[in-house]
């Protein structure tokens, strides 16, 4: 199993639900966040208005995705996240994956990709 820690755009919530729909994965958790990479929040839009002044980095917000995957559907769900959430533009967000070692469905005990 693997978690995927996901950071998009709000906008495209919609499409990675679908895409984590179509692989059944058992649950999802999401918050927003306020975030930056590589460009410390300066956005293509914004780059003229502060261009000249010194800033501190610029947090813009995004939306976490946590999902837990077996991990025979890894590759897809990453593939499938990059057709829709790329745009072609700075701050398209993120996949970091991870190595999950077990599971518990509290409910009834099942462990592994069973309590998923
Ligand atoms: N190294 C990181 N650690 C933690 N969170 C990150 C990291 N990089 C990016 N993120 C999260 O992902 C969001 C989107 O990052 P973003 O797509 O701008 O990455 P990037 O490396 O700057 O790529 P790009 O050049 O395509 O913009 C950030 O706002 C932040 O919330
Ligand atoms: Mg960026």
């Amino acid at each position: 199993m693997k978690e995927l820690n996901i950071f998009i755009r709000p906008e495209k919530l919609e499409d990675v639900k679908e895409v984590l729909d179509k692989v059944h994965c058992g649950g999802m958790t999401l918050s927003t966040a306020m975030g930056c990479g590589t460009q410390k929040g300066v956005t293509e839009e914004t780059v003229n208005e502060i261009k000249g002044y010194k800033t501190t980095i610029n947090l813009l917000p995004k939306v976490k995705v946590e999902v837990v995957v077996n991990d025979k559907d890894v590759e897809t769900v990453i593939a499938n996240i990059c057709e829709v959430c790329a745009t072609d533009h700075v701050g398209d967000g993120k996949i970091f994956i991870k190595n999950v070692e077990d599971a518990v469905r509290i409910r009834t005990g099942e462990r592994g990709v069973k309590a998923l």
